[in-house]
């Protein structure tokens, strides 16, 4: 085996190097870790696997975990990171907490990858991983993940804001969002799908059930059947921050396009996905999936690729965690 070190080195000596360096340095790969830890990619499906059994809720966690990453710093695990006595990490953003979840399927993962091969596996690529297998595992598809992430070592509360998409954003704002990380709006809307799992908390949308805008009555883009449904979910006069309701009625631990169909019947649960409707080509494209089960899991899964790839370190930039919760010293 070469180290990385050593290839980078060939790579600037050897001009015929040239010819597959890039491919080491800059690029993922599918299959990364065939030679390093022959089993790395079913360890983590075992321990997503274990994780559903106990809580199938938790592969939405993965997902959106994974989203969250890429979308601060790339997908480098930054969201991994706990906070120190003297930083405020990515995770305890109000972006992040207490919504995101997930963290322990990633630590157990980690800890079967560190007892088969120690040091090899990055917690980015272990995210990259979990995310794919949630998918899969709930009724989407299978998909291959190029790999060959490393993590980064910087987690900042602060960065969450201008990153990360809110619910209350129209179609323009959310389409500028992810095109400032390279992706189209059609691959928004195709990842928005995402929504046909999990849950939210009653914060980020009870502002369409009461007085919105002003108006006492409300959001009138949302049914109101449906909006009567979530207002005894979520009182308006409630202190409690946990209150939760799932985002697909229907089916809210399945991957399906279920999710399109409720926009069109007007139950998308936050503005974010409601608006879709008010935007032609965005409209087209929640119509087209809502008529096409297989075509949108395979976009999705090919979205899922592109926004992996997003700003992501690889040859010998960042390390390989060895407790994806704290940089190494
Ligand atoms: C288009 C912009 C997006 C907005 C505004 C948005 C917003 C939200 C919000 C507010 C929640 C609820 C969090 C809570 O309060 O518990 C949520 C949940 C979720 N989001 Fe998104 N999201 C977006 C895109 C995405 C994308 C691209 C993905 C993944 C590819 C994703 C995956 C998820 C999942 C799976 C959940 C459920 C999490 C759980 O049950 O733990 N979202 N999203
Ligand atoms: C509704 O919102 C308006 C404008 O923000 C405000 O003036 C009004 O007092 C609110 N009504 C209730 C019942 O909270």
């Amino acid at each position: 085996m070469v180290s990385s070190k050593k290839l980078t080195q060939m790579c600037v000596t050897f001009w015929v190097a040239v010819l597959f360096c890039p491919s080491v340095q800059s690029h993922l790969q599918v299959g990364f870790y065939r030679n390093s830890c022959r089993r790395a990619e079913s360890i983590v499906r075992g321990a997503v696997r274990d994780a559903l059994r106990q809580d199938r809720g938790v592969a939405a966690g993965l997902v959106r975990l994974h989203f969250h990453d890429c979308f601060v710093r790339g997908c480098e695990g930054s969201v991994l990171l706990d906070s120190t006595s003297s930083n405020k990490a990515e995770k305890d953003s109000p972006a992040n907490f207490p919504s995101l979840r997930g963290f322990e399927v990633i630590d157990d993962a980690k800890a079967r990858l560190e007892a088969e091969c120690k040091g090899v596996v990055s917690c980015a690529d272990i995210l990259a991983f979990a995310a794919r297998d949630s998918f899969d595992l709930t009724g989407g598809l299978d998909y291959d993940v190029p790999a060959g992430r490393r993590d980064g070592i910087v987690s900042l509360a602060s960065e969450t804001f201008s990153n990360l998409p809110p619910p209350n954003f129209n179609v323009d704002q959310l389409t500028r969002r992810f095109s400032d990380k390279g992706l189209t709006q059609e691959e928004m809307v195709t990842l928005s799908g995402a929504h046909t799992i999990g849950t939210s908390h009653c914060s980020a949308f009870t502002y369409r059930l009461y007085n919105f805008s002003g108006t006492n009555s409300q959001d009138p883009s949302l049914d109101s059947q449906y909006a009567a449904s979530l207002r005894k979910s979520c009182p308006q006069d409630s202190t409690d921050p946990n209150l939760e309701v799932p985002m697909d009625t229907r089916t809210p631990t399945i991957s399906d396009v279920n999710y399109y169909k409720d926009i069109l019947a007007n139950r998308g649960l936050f503005s974010s996905d409601q608006i879709l409707l008010t935007n032609p080509a965005t409209a087209s494209e929640v119509k087209s999936n809502a008529r096409s089960p297989s075509g949108w899991k395979r976009k999705f899964a090919a979205a899922m690729v592109k926004m992996g790839q997003i700003e992501v370190l690889t040859g010998n930039k960042g390390e390989i965690r060895a407790n994806c919760r704290v940089i190494n010293t």
